[in-house]
């Protein structure tokens, strides 16, 4: 028999109505914790629309201005430089990287002059925008060889962080690479460059159209599975974390984002570090075109980053970042 009573406790009374929602929310979504990517393209007056990613764009140098005062006005404090390098300035061995007149030396000049310290730069440390297999390091018998690749890696972190990159973030998942860069920065006085390694990236079917962003899907004719990170594997994330704090990373990356909150969670739980997700192209795709097709809602895009939030992410990398910003 069902009384007056019943049930005691109602899970449902704070729901009712919407100014009391608000007062039990548990997490909040700000743009103080996203990063926007921007994928920069050579030429002038070029913004060229990425095929496999609507509404998302390739700037010449030139754009940038508008592009960043955009990001500025939404109040996102910090930007993800990725070039897409010519396939005649690609070589084996990613030459290209450490020529301090290429693509991505010349945005942050750039960027850096025209808005000095009120926005932040992040650029990737690794080789495959520039060689022409695609891989993230020097190949030999189609391995990628560890050492070899951190030696030329140094090299990319202290040009990027001379031409005034604020935040180093290696993504290449070669061994030491952290401790070496860090190393490296210091003794030609770098010390107060930030380090945000991509720790945890897992060798991942995610990645789709940002490889056809960067120009690198093509050249890539294998996986990237002998470097980055199996995707049934947990604990082997907290040893990656554990050596790049030991070897001095400021903060880390887990990559990509949604399949991986669980990993998210008990990084954060376990490691007091600032914990970053990367909310990666293919996941935006799926989203943009699912909202596209009317098939989701609009409002998945918040309820995706939120996930983050939930997860214990200090910050978000997502090519949703603009988008969102507007809306906050
Ligand atoms: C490579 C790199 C990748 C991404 C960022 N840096 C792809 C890869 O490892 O092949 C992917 C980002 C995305 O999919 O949005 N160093």
């Amino acid at each position: 028999m069902i009384t007056g009573k019943f049930p005691n406790l109602r899970l449902r009374r704070p729901r009712k109505y919407d100014w009391s929602r608000k007062l039990v929310q548990e997490n909040n979504l700000s743009s103080n914790d996203l990063i926007y990517p921007l994928f920069l393209t050579e030429g002038n007056n070029k913004k060229k629309l990425i095929k496999s990613m609507p509404n998302i764009y390739q700037y010449s140098i030139n754009k940038l201005g508008n592009i960043v005062n955009n990001v500025l006005e939404n109040k996102i404090p910090m930007i993800a430089l990725f070039p897409s390098t010519p396939g005649h300035k690609k070589n084996a061995y990613g030459e290209e990287a450490l020529n301090e007149d290429n693509l991505i030396c010349r945005a942050i000049r750039f960027i850096k002059k025209r808005f000095k310290n009120d926005i932040g730069i992040m650029c990737d440390v690794a080789l495959d925008p520039y060689t022409s297999h695609g891989h993230d390091g020097i190949l030999k018998n189609n391995y990628v060889l560890n050492d070899k690749t951190v030696n030329i890696l140094m090299k990319q972190a202290l040009l990027q962080a001379q031409m005034g990159c604020d935040v180093i973030a290696p993504s290449d998942m070669m061994d030491g690479r952290i401790g070496k860069i860090r190393k490296f920065l210091d003794n030609n006085n770098y010390q107060d460059v930030q380090l945000l390694s991509y720790a945890v990236k897992y060798a991942s079917n995610f990645y789709g159209p940002f490889r056809d962003a960067v120009g690198s899907k093509k050249s890539l004719k294998s996986d990237k599975k002998n470097y980055q990170m199996d995707f049934s594997n947990s604990s082997e994330a907290f040893r990656e974390v554990a050596l790049d704090v030991k070897e001095g990373a400021d903060m880390v990356m887990v990559k990509p984002g949604m399949p991986y909150l669980d990993v998210i969670k008990s990084i954060k739980e376990n490691f007091k570090i600032p914990v970053l997700a990367y909310q990666v192209s293919g996941e935006y795709s799926l989203i943009k075109n699912g909202i596209k097709n009317n098939l989701i809602k609009k409002d998945a895009i918040l309820e995706s980053l939120m996930s983050f939030k939930r997860a214990g992410a200090s910050a978000i990398v997502s090519y949703f970042a603009l988008e969102i910003a507007k809306k906050l």
